[in-house]
């Protein structure tokens, strides 16, 4: 084999192995898709910034009770949530149903959506 041609061989080697660590970091955190499953799925309630409505639906945006349990996100998206809950001091008491139809991957992009943009909790997520 040619230099060159060895050469080209390690330049495509290295082109691919880079493409496909670029996907899977895209895949662990895709915050463009978290975003519009945020926006189908939670912002009903939740609003798109995150700031909730009244004293119907807590906030999610710089919220006391994700800092304080920021892996229970998950298992609220998909089992939901009831019962007396105080976010940045008010009471919250109307149950949230679990949101259905939504694969674990795609909960994690919201997750990371809503733990990274509203209360700007990155190192978490960085493993
Ligand atoms: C039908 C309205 C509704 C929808 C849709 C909804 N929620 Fe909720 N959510 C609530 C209510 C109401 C509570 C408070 C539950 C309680 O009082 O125990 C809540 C509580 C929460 C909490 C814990 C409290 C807080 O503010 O940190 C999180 C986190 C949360 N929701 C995230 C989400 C996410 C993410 C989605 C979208 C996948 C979503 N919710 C969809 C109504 C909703």
């Amino acid at each position: 084999m040619k230099k060159s041609s060895i050469l080209l061989c390690l330049f495509c080697f290295i082109f691919i192995a880079s493409c496909i660590e670029n996907q899977f970091q895209n895949a662990t955190v895709n915050l463009a898709s978290g975003y519009q499953l945020y926006e189908k799925n939670c912002s009903n309630c939740h609003q798109t910034d995150g700031s909730g409505l009244a004293k119907l639906y807590p906030p999610l945006l710089n919220a006391d009770y994700i800092k304080n349990n920021p892996t229970a996100i998950d298992s609220i998206i998909k089992y939901g949530q009831k019962g007396s809950i105080i976010v940045n001091g008010i009471e919250y008491n109307i149950p949230m149903p679990g949101v259905k139809n939504l694969s674990d991957f795609e909960i994690k992009q919201i997750a990371s959506y809503v733990l990274i943009k509203f209360n700007k909790l990155d190192s978490l997520l960085i493993q």
